[in-house]
């Protein structure tokens, strides 16, 4: 059966206190938004509407930003939950299939539970929502059921004390025919205490024609929302105990888990080895048996089989380290490419810049890549030995087996195989080190009153 995702994200937040919508806040690397996106592409989803409201453009411009093709449709007043789905009629038109309501503010909904949702509706269920059994029930909308079928959702506004001691309350998930939906949220009205179109209403609106409702539960720490900044940072914690839990499940060496962290979006291969204190931004990549060692920060990279990096390495948007290659302490590199074997072990700055298999780059070299307006590209060759404190002013090329003298500022190309030398030559002065210092010490004398200059 054909799915499409419609996710809720046009509340404002305003607990978030925060002139960023609450859906574009960040969690593990990844706006809020993108893991509920995660979380309903294991539907494989043939169509994808997120709905907007505050913050529409911000949260618009982050969703043309992010993998797939969601659609956005503006909710411009929010009139309540049923009110913002029946702002993705239009972008459901003509899809025949299931739509699923999900929500921007609720990240760690599990494929199984999805899955488990689709399973009820295959077997009969017009209508399935999502429960828990919550801790502290508070305001959550509570599902009433008789026998297994679930007959109306009551906001907590709106029940009576005896529906108040229901303990099964409401996710917000909901499945069910997308046209059946769409129909049924036409025909919602905002008559109860919060003068709101509940989405809640369908139910009741559905079984009055027959339709029938079940429920699907799942633990409540899936159905989790984020409303404040400690829950963001909760849900942070949260994120992360899953990610250590899963990447050592999955053959990956951790020195100490509790120092690790993971993006969203984080591949490591098993048998890799990450050292304490190591942070993974986004869009990284981490072949198998590859060492980050402690203190290491990468993001938006690829670390082939049998790298070695760090500790204390900074690798950038766009670093491509090829099979064996070695990036030592307080090394930083960027869009830069190190082809196999390739070794940046000491204090240097390699950006824009792609460094040939083998080649050597020595301690403190600096790649000058930006005049002040644009970035310009280096290009070192194949098994290129760079001296020590070479910097290296782009754009300009090294050829292969060249080398560079210690110091040299290479601002011209250096032709294969040839030494490029740019340093005043050295002259020795001989005695002159002694002179001076004895000079300094006299005058140091002389000003402390130790000593008068007809006495030297
Ligand atoms: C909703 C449910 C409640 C459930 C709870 C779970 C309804 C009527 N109530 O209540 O049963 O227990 O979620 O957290 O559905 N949104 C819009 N446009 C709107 C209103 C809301 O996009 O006009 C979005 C919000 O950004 C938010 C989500 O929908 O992400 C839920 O809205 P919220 O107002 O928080 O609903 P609750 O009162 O929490
Ligand atoms: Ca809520």
């Amino acid at each position: 059966m054909a799915v499409a995702l419609i996710v809720l994200a046009a509340g404002q937040g305003s607990r978030m206190n925060s002139d960023l919508p609450k859906v574009l806040h960040r969690l593990a690397g990844a706006p809020l938004l993108a893991h509920a996106l995660r979380a309903g592409a294991s539907l494989a989803p043939e169509r994808t509407v997120v709905v907007t409201g505050h913050g529409a453009e911000a949260v618009e411009a982050a969703v043309a930003g992010l993998d797939g093709e969601a659609i956005c449709a503006r909710q411009t007043e929010q009139l309540g939950t049923g009110h913002a789905v029946a702002q993705a009629g239009e972008a459901l038109r003509g899809f025949e299939g299931d739509a699923v309501v999900l929500y921007g503010d609720t990240p760690f909904i599990s494929p199984d539970t999805l899955e488990a949702m689709q399973d009820k509706r295959a077997a009969g269920a017009d209508l399935v929502v999502l429960g828990f059994e919550a801790e502290d029930p508070g305001r959550y909308g509570r599902l009433l059921t008789a026998d297994d079928r679930l007959t109306r959702i009551v906001e907590a506004k709106d029940a009576s004390t005896d529906e108040l001691a229901v303990k099964l309350c409401n996710s917000g998930v909901m499945m069910g025919d997308a046209a059946t939906l769409m129909r049924l949220v036409a025909g919602l009205n905002n008559d109860n205490a919060a003068g709101e179109y509940y989405l809640t209403d369908v139910v009741a609106l559905g079984a009055a024609e027959g339709l029938s409702a079940r429920v699907v539960t799942c633990p409540e720490a899936e159905t989790l929302g984020i409303n404040t900044r400690a829950e963001l940072a909760a849900a942070e914690q949260a994120f992360q105990a899953r990610a250590r839990a899963e990447a050592m499940d999955e053959g990956v060496t951790l020195a100490d888990p509790d120092t690790t962290y993971f993006a969203l979006d984080t591949v490591i291969g098993r048998d890799a080895l990450i050292g304490p204190q190591v942070v993974f931004g986004p869009g990284v990549t981490v072949e198998s048996g590859a060492e980050i060692r402690a203190f290491c920060h990468l993001e938006g990279c690829h670390v082939s089989r049998g790298a070695l990096v760090g500790p204390f390495a900074r690798l950038r948007p766009g670093a491509e380290l090829a099979e064996h290659t070695h990036v030592g302490n307080f090394v930083e590199i960027k869009n830069a490419t190190l082809d196999e074997g390739a070794k940046v072990n000491h204090l240097s700055y390699i950006g824009d810049a792609s460094v040939g298999a083998a080649s050597n780059i020595g301690a403190g070299t600096i790649t000058c890549n930006y005049d002040g307006v644009f970035k310009h590209h280096t290009e070192i060759g194949a098994r290129v030995f760079i001296g020590s404190n070479t910097c290296l002013v782009a754009p300009v090329k090294v050829g292969d087996e060249a080398m560079t003298a210690t110091g040299t500022i290479v601002t011209s190309d250096v032709p294969e195989g040839a030494l490029a030398v740019a340093r005043s030559r050295q002259t020795n002065k001989p005695g002159f080190a002694r002179r001076f210092m004895d000079m300094l010490r006299t005058r140091k004398a002389v000003l402390a009153g130790e000593t008068t200059p007809e006495a030297e």
